[in-house]
């Protein structure tokens, strides 16, 4: 073999690579933010095989503290990552040989890169959700604490961003984190589908010597060995899952953002954020900015670009491995990171909103947002509801002429559009009386946003201590 070809697999060759084409088809710049998922599944591979007889107990034992080693040679950046070498997998099983000499070539017995990068990467995967699973509930548990605090705060509700009707702070809060709770979900569906076992795949159609991937399946915590050679080695769709999952998501924290940033905003002054989560200008010094929400806004089109990339990556490939599942690392690290700081922005800002109460409430008081309410009590007095809308129409106009909301206009004035109004019609026109009228499951009175508030605690106090 020529010196130059590659040592792993440069038997056939009879020159060596190109040197474009050795950088080209490398992935070591980037596949090496695998190196403890690859060291852990040659760990338990190596384990399997001497369970197996393939390997003796002393050749194990010298591959695991070789890749023991190596781990910490990579920990305090003293390994040198070679870029002919590939990939982070020949990386280290060179590394292995260079330390204990031929045993090191063992290691890879039964086994493949294309079996090998598909568990490095389920090993990761089921990681960063972990992680995320975490985030998650940390950002959830705060956002619920805040709304609990802020069940009577009232607020102008919106539709087509023009005021409808009030409701309250807390339970537009809790529909955040409605959001939330799905996006969880799918998040921990999607972990069962990652956590499935490639390795024992090999190449592709498995491998001729007496594995056992049951052992390995355990040892390395997977739920089981995946079921088709074929499939294990090839699909991707674990991955496009999760950056749907995120997608979904950064979908999701971007209409909260784009909420925080215009509820900061002279015009609503609906809220404050902390100054640690905003920055100035550099050019107009009364600016407080609202960065943080903003960059999350900014963020969501990264990760739907990573969807896109991961979704046209698996298009049309043949089975088995195609190289093209090289370019699923870069896309997938970026929307774990992505989705982590966006997740830890929000867990942070979130429980320190402080609402300015007042402000919200003059701006529902403005809004006519009690006039559906006067239509449901001529409704009750037996006006029919085209009639009562039509009677509530004018008594707006009339509100808009006179600048008074319809709680401001006095009983006689009220009267000129219907005389089936009285003067109880006062308890319905004010907003608490308004949002305390929709006291119903999933309805915006303060007593049901506590319920709903506590409901949503308990859910994740369940998820956080289940097994
Ligand atoms: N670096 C490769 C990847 O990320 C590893 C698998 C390579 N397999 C192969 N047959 N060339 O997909």
């Amino acid at each position: 073999m020529s010196q130059a070809t590659n040592q792993s697999w440069g038997g056939r060759f009879s020159e060596p690579t190109d040197a474009f084409v050795a950088r080209f088809t490398a992935s070591v710049s980037f596949d090496q933010r695998l190196a403890g998922q690859d060291i852990q599944g040659s760990i338990a591979h190596a384990t399997m095989l001497a369970r197996v007889g393939v390997l003796s107990d002393e050749e194990r034992d010298a591959i695991i503290d070789g890749l023991t080693e190596i781990q910490g040679e990579i920990e305090r950046g003293e390994f040198e990552w070679s870029v002919p070498l590939e990939d982070v997998h020949m990386n280290i099983e060179a590394r292995l040989t260079q330390k204990i000499g031929i045993t090191g070539k063992k290691l890879h017995t039964g086994r493949s890169r294309n079996d090998q990068v598909a568990t490095d990467i389920r090993l990761f995967m089921r990681d960063a959700i972990d992680s995320i699973d975490a985030e998650l509930m940390r950002l959830r548990e705060g956002m619920i604490g805040l709304a609990e605090r802020e069940a009577d705060t009232i607020m102008p509700g919106f539709t087509h961003l023009q005021t409808a009707q009030p409701v309250t702070f807390g339970h537009h809060l809790l529909a955040w984190q409605e959001m939330l709770a799905r996006d969880h979900e799918r998040l921990l569906d999607t972990r069962k589908r990652v956590n499935v076992m490639p390795l024992g795949a090999a190449a592709l159609a498995g491998t001729t010597y007496p594995i056992d991937r049951h052992v390995t399946a355990e040892l390395l915590g997977f739920s089981r060995p995946a079921e088709n050679s074929l499939d294990a080695v090839s699909d991707r769709d674990f991955a496009i899952e999760f950056a749907s999952f995120a997608s979904i998501l950064l979908m999701h924290l971007s209409r909260m953002s784009e909420e925080l940033v215009l509820w900061t905003s002279a015009q609503f002054d609906f809220i404050d954020l902390p100054d640690r989560f905003c920055t100035g200008s550099s050019i107009m010094p009364q600016k407080k900015n609202p960065d943080v929400p903003e960059l999350v806004r900014g963020k969501t089109g990264r990760v739907y670009g990573h969807l896109m990339s991961l979704l046209t990556l698996m298009k049309s490939q043949p089975l088995a491995y195609n190289k093209d599942n090289q370019e699923d690392k870069e896309p997938l690290f970026d929307t774990v990171d992505t989705v982590l700081d966006c997740l830890k922005a929000f867990a942070d800002m979130v429980p320190a909103i402080e609402p300015k109460k007042e402000s919200m409430f003059e701006a529902a008081r403005r809004g006519f947002s009690t006039a559906t309410d006067l239509a449901d009590y001529l409704v009750r007095r037996g006006v029919a509801f085209r009639d009562a809308h039509e009677i509530v129409g004018q008594s707006v106009a009339f509100g808009l002429k006179e600048k008074k909301d319809l709680s401001e206009m006095t009983l006689e004035e009220l009267q000129q559009f219907s005389d089936t109004i009285e003067a109880d019609v006062f308890e319905v026109l004010t907003l608490e009386g308004s949002v305390a009228a929709r006291n119903h499951i999933g309805g915006t009175a303060p007593d049901q946003v506590r319920a709903a508030a506590s409901r949503a605690l308990e859910a994740l106090k369940a998820h956080r201590e289940a097994p």
